[in-house]
C-alpha cells in the first residue's frame, strides 16, 4: 500500500525535524505549519486516501489517525508546558526538576505514638514527670539499696550528691503514686539518662515508656496478658514472645519480656516488668494488704529498632535525612 509508506516516510521526517526541539517560537511554528497547517503534509495525506482501494481504507484510515494524534501531542504538549521554558534563551530543560523536600515524623515518635495509643485504648492515662529528680525518687523508693551498682558513677550522671538525671522513668511511678490515691493506671514516656560508652547499642540519652498500675484485685497474669496483648498489637499476632524471670529492685516477682526475632534466629529483650515490691507501696504509704500494683518500662529505641531492622541506636540521634527519610 503505497500511503502506508507515505505515512511512515512522514512519521520519519517528523522525528528528525523535531529532534532536537526548536528552540525559537519562529521555528516551532514553522514546523507547525509543515505538518498540520492547511496545505501541511498531514493534509496531503489524507487527500492520497481517495486513492486507496476500499478494502484498505480502514487500516490506512487508522495509520493516518496515530500519525494526526502523534504529532499533535507533540505540539500541544509544547504549547502548554514548555512555552515559557522556550521564550527564555539557553534554558537547559534537560537539568533535573527542584525536589521540594517533604517532612517526616521522626521513626522515634512514631513508635512512641503508637505505644501510647495500644495503651490509651484499653484505659491507661498518659503521664510525665521531671527528667531532673533526686535520688529517692529515682533510686531509694523504688528499693534500691544504698550500695546499689546503679547509683555508681558510672551509669549515672549526678548534679550533686542528692540529684540525678532520671536513669528511668520508674521515678515517676513514685510521684504518681504520692500525689494520688489509688486505682491509678498511667503510662509514662519520656527521655532517661545513663553515663554509658557509647556504642551501636548504647547512647547517653534514650526514652523509656514506663507503666503502672495499682488497684484493688491487680494479679501476675494481668501483667501477663495486658502485654501479650501489647506485643502482639506492636509486632503482630502471629509474634513469639516469653516471659523470663528476672530482679528489680521495685518489683516481685519480676520478669523480663523476649520476643522471638526470625531474622536473628534469637530472643531479644523488650521490657522489664513485675508486682510493685511492697517496699515500693511503703515508701509511699499505700497499704500494700488492700492494694496490689504491676508496673513495666520499655525501652522506645530498642522497640522501634526491632520493628524496623535498625541496628544502630545513634542513628535516631544524627538527624541524617537518609536514615530519617525512610521512614
Ligand atoms: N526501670 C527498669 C530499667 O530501666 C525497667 C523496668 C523494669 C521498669 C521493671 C518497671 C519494671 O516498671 O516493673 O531497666
Amino acid at each position: 500500500m503505497k500511503l502506508k509508506e507515505s505515512i511512515e516516510s512522514v512519521r520519519n521526517q517528523f522525528r528528525t525535524d523535531s529532534d532536537p526541539f526548536p528552540n525559537d517560537e519562529a521555528s516551532l511554528n514553522s514546523l507547525r505549519i509543515k505538518y498540520i497547517g492547511r496545505k501541511g503534509l498531514i493534509a496531503g495525506l489524507f487527500s492520497g486516501m481517495s486513492d486507496v482501494l476500499p478494502k484498505d481504507r480502514p487500516l490506512a484510515g487508522q495509520l493516518l489517525n496515530e500519525l494526526k494524534i502523534e504529532i499533535n501531542s507533540f505540539f500541544y504538549e509544547i504549547s502548554n508546558v514548555s512555552k515559557k521554558i522556550l521564550t527564555k534563551e539557553n534554558t537547559d530543560t534537560s537539568l533535573p526538576g527542584i525536589n521540594i523536600p517533604t517532612g517526616h515524623i521522626h521513626p522515634l515518635q512514631q513508635t512512641l505514638d503508637q505505644i501510647k495509643s495500644i495503651f490509651s485504648d484499653v484505659g491507661f492515662s498518659i503521664a510525665y514527670g521531671p527528667e531532673i529528680d533526686d535520688d529517692f525518687h529515682n533510686f531509694g523508693a523504688l528499693n534500691f539499696p544504698p550500695e546499689h551498682p546503679a547509683r555508681d558513677m558510672q551509669d549515672t550522671f549526678f548534679i550533686d550528691p542528692e540529684t540525678v538525671l532520671r536513669t528511668h522513668t520508674s521515678n515517676v511511678q513514685i510521684h504518681l503514686m504520692e500525689d494520688q490515691d489509688p486505682p491509678l493506671r498511667y503510662i509514662v514516656p519520656g527521655r532517661v539518662y545513663r553515663n554509658e560508652a557509647i556504642s551501636y547499642k548504647s547512647y547517653c540519652l534514650f526514652n523509656q515508656v514506663e507503666g503502672i498500675y495499682v488497684d484493688k484485685k491487680v494479679s501476675f497474669s494481668d501483667l501477663k496478658s495486658m502485654l501479650e496483648y501489647f506485643v502482639k498489637r506492636m509486632f503482630g499476632d502471629n509474634t513469639k514472645m516469653r516471659f523470663r524471670p528476672s530482679f528489680f529492685p521495685f518489683t516481685e516477682p519480676s520478669a523480663e519480656v523476649d520476643i522471638w526475632s526470625e531474622k536473628r534466629k534469637e530472643w531479644l529483650e523488650i521490657l522489664g516488668c513485675g508486682m510493685v515490691d511492697p517496699e515500693v507501696f511503703k515508701s509511699v504509704n499505700i497499704d500494700s494488704n488492700i492494694w496490689h500494683g504491676y508496673a513495666f518500662g520499655m525501652g522506645v529505641e530498642r522497640i522501634c529498632m526491632l520493628k524496623y531492622g535498625i541496628d544502630d541506636i545513634r542513628l535516631f540521634y544524627q538527624g541524617d535525612m537518609r536514615f530519617l527519610e525512610q521512614f
